[in-house]
């Protein structure tokens, strides 16, 4: 199995390669993929997240979401220099930059994670049964913790969003990594929950 590092190493840097025409044209057959299931037809309140370094665009969900009347959630770090996340409303929000420079809504928050619906997960690397790399800090994983501890009755569904080439033959799962139930790219839509 190869080291997460590594993987993650060799993802970013096939991710910041693609030109914005491929990444559009990836985005476009994975959404078509994404807005046939029904977690994402059903869902009232979605969150997605704002790309950057070449993450697969999340424009076109956005856009149907709005289109069907779901309420969009955007995540937003926890002030203070805590490792945390938090989902704002996006409607009609300000946006400002995040300490990593990526832009965050001002909106109202959600009250608890179990408020959304589904929410649709940026990765750098994942295997067909759901396991994920993350960009290493952690901030997805303990947001989602209490997943971890739920067999039945789970919310929000996660749905990793990702190009196809990020697929890997096994990531080595750590007791607080949070699995996905499903992984939609352009190619494939992967259910993992089942
Ligand atoms: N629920 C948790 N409580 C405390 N620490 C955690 C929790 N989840 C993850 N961590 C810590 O976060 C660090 C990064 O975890 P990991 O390498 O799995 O990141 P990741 O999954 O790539 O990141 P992300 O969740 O932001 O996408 C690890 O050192 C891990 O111990
Ligand atoms: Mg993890």
């Amino acid at each position: 199995m190869l080291d997460r590092s590594l993987i993650r190493q060799d993802m970013r840097r096939q991710r910041s390669n693609l030109s914005q025409q491929q990444q559009k044209v990836a985005a476009q057959a994975a959404s078509t993929r994404l807005f046939q299931l029904p977690w994402f037809r059903q869902c009232l309140r979605l969150g997605i997240y704002h790309p950057c370094r070449g993450e697969l665009p999340t424009d076109a969900i956005a856009a149907k979401a709005r289109h069907r009347g779901k309420e969009i959630y955007y995540p937003v770090l926890k002030a203070g220099g805590q490792v945390g996340l938090r989902f704002a409303n996006a409607d009609q929000a300000r946006w400002r930059n995040n300490r990593y420079g990526i832009p965050e809504p001002c909106g109202r928050l959600a009250a608890s994670p179990r408020f959304l619906d589904l929410v649709i997960v940026p990765l750098v690397a994942f295997d067909r049964r759901g396991n994920r790399l993350g960009m290493g800090g952690g901030y997805y994983d303990r947001c989602f913790a209490y997943l971890n501890q739920r067999k039945v009755w789970r919310k929000p569904r996660l749905v990793g969003w990702a190009y196809a080439f990020q697929q890997v033959e096994e990531i080595e799962a750590f007791p607080w990594d949070v699995r996905l139930d499903a992984i939609v790219t352009e190619k494939a839509v992967f259910m993992c929950c089942l």
